[in-house]
């Protein structure tokens, strides 16, 4: 790129929640010089749990939002709203979109020795094939092994991450992936990278964790430079923060996430509020 010439806009980033801190966190630490908007849809955590289609609805109203202020490229933190909508996302809107699922299956493809691959993520993101889809398009003789994990990400947003109740989900989890002699299991949700001591531990030394956070930042920066959409070099980026839940709980929870300081987070306060109540009561 043109040391002269970059793009100031900032990068829109969302998730269902303040679990796509982690993939900010791995974009802040990693492209100190841009700027960042992060939308959390706290309001209408967990996406896990909701149909394909509901999450592809909250996902289209997500991306208009950060269009709306401008941004040159949106990040699909949430692994459960890229499995469920990223393809049409990108077919409706003229700003680039980018999601975890695809860099997270490259990386496991590149990884895995075994050619057995193991997949944890939300009963969503399984559901939606995404990954299966992902992994099989890289290299078609690879053995896929999902496992559905709904109570991770409720029990790490809302309670102690090292609990032994976190501990025993893991371990239920991580069996049959254990059983099937996986050797690269994909993290396919937000959430997993804060109990990667817990998943070492008990998926043992010989499985390589990978971590879909780290992979779509290091995509995010190869779109920047191949673009040449870049903003000045040397200089330190801002980051500011939308939620549709409550500000003051997305600051306390989302700072273990970001590991970085919240400043102010503002409410965005949505329409569909009244509508979804009802899906939320299932
Ligand atoms: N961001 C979501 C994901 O990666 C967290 C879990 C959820 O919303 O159910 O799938």
């Amino acid at each position: 790129m043109d040391s002269e010439t970059f793009d100031s806009r900032p990068i829109g980033v969302f998730d269902s929640g303040v679990g796509g801190l982690t993939v900010l966190h791995e974009c802040l630490v990693n492209l100190p010089a841009e700027d960042f908007i992060y939308l959390g849809d706290t309001g209408f955590f967990p996406y896990g749990s909701r149909s394909l289609e509901e999450v592809r609805s909250l996902a289209f109203r997500n991306v208009s939002f950060l269009v709306e202020r401008g941004v040159k490229l949106i990040v699909v933190a949430c692994n459960s709203a890229a499995a469920a909508a990223l393809p049409q996302l990108q077919a409706a809107f003229e700003t680039p979109i980018v999601g975890v699922v695809m860099p997270g299956a490259r990386a496991a493809v590149q990884e895995t020795r075994s050619r057995r691959v193991g997949l944890m993520a939300t009963e969503a993101t399984v559901r939606s094939e995404s990954y299966q889809q992902a992994l099989l398009s890289l290299d078609a003789g690879v053995n896929v092994y999902p496992v559905e994990c709904p109570r991770l990400a409720p029990l790490i947003q809302e309670g102690d991450v090292f609990s032994e109740e976190v501990e025993e989900a893991v371990r239920q989890y991580v069996g049959p992936l254990k059983a099937s002699e996986v050797d690269t299991v994909i993290l396919g949700c937000t959430h997993y990278p804060l109990i990667t001591p817990m998943l070492r531990r008990l998926l043992g030394p010989q499985v390589s964790l990978v971590n879909s956070a780290e992979e779509i930042a290091r995509e995010v920066g190869e779109i920047l430079e191949r673009k040449g959409v870049g903003n000045r070099a040397g200089r330190e980026g801002g980051y500011r923060f939308y939620s549709t839940g409550d500000p003051e709980s997305f600051r306390r929870v989302g700072a273990r996430f970001l590991q970085l300081p919240i400043r102010e987070v503002v409410l965005w306060e949505t329409r569909e509020r009244a509508s979804l109540a009802a899906t939320d009561e299932r």
